[in-house]
């Protein structure tokens, strides 16, 4: 299958999954999520479902802006998931996780979390994928702090995500 005009490559796995907390998605995520998709013939962005965690939008709403912000990406799906991310790579027949990394910080946690993974389930893989330069200082909990503080997210966000901050806002002020 054919994304935005380039095939994904020969002999790639053909599912992967790619999982986040996504509270909210950022420019980087989507990013992460297109080159994915080139590379994958398909890809799944998986939600967790965090419970013990208070996000700052509900499952539901997060999934429904990927999902708006994936709709040109005919290869790519928007899940959700709880319990062990291994277990769900599991159940959707993949055995590679796609993740972004931003900066050098993020590596400890990342190949943590990598390592343990194949520790539960040794054929379930990880690649990393490292984030474009442009968005390499955008993250979820930078974004959800400068709206907080009544700051501009409008560069950092897809559409989908600004509509929904500014729905937010909204009933917040
Ligand atoms: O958005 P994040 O923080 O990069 O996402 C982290 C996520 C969702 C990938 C991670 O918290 C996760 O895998 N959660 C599911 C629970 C699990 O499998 N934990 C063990 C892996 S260390």
């Amino acid at each position: 299958m054919s994304v935005g005009g380039q095939a994904p490559l020969a002999q790639s796995p053909p599912l992967a999954v790619y999982p986040g907390s996504f509270d909210p998605m950022t420019n980087g995520h989507l990013d992460v999520a297109r080159r994915a998709a080139r590379t994958f013939s398909r890809l799944v962005v998986a939600v967790v479902s965090n419970p013990n965690k208070r996000p700052m939008f509900a499952l539901d709403e997060r999934v429904e802006m990927l999902r708006d912000a994936c709709a040109d990406l005919p290869n790519v799906e928007v899940d959700s998931f709880d319990g062990l991310l291994v277990d769900y790579v599991r159940r959707r027949g993949a055995t590679l996780i796609v993740k972004g990394l931003r900066i050098v910080a993020d590596f400890e946690g990342e190949f943590t979390m990598a390592l343990l993974n194949r520790k539960l389930a040794g054929h379930v893989d990880t690649m990393f994928l490292p984030a474009s330069v442009e968005y390499a200082y955008v993250s979820s909990s930078s974004v959800r702090e400068i709206f907080a503080l009544g700051g501009d997210i409008s560069e950092f966000v897809p559409p989908s995500v600004l509509r929904a901050m500014a729905r937010l806002r909204g009933k917040v002020s």
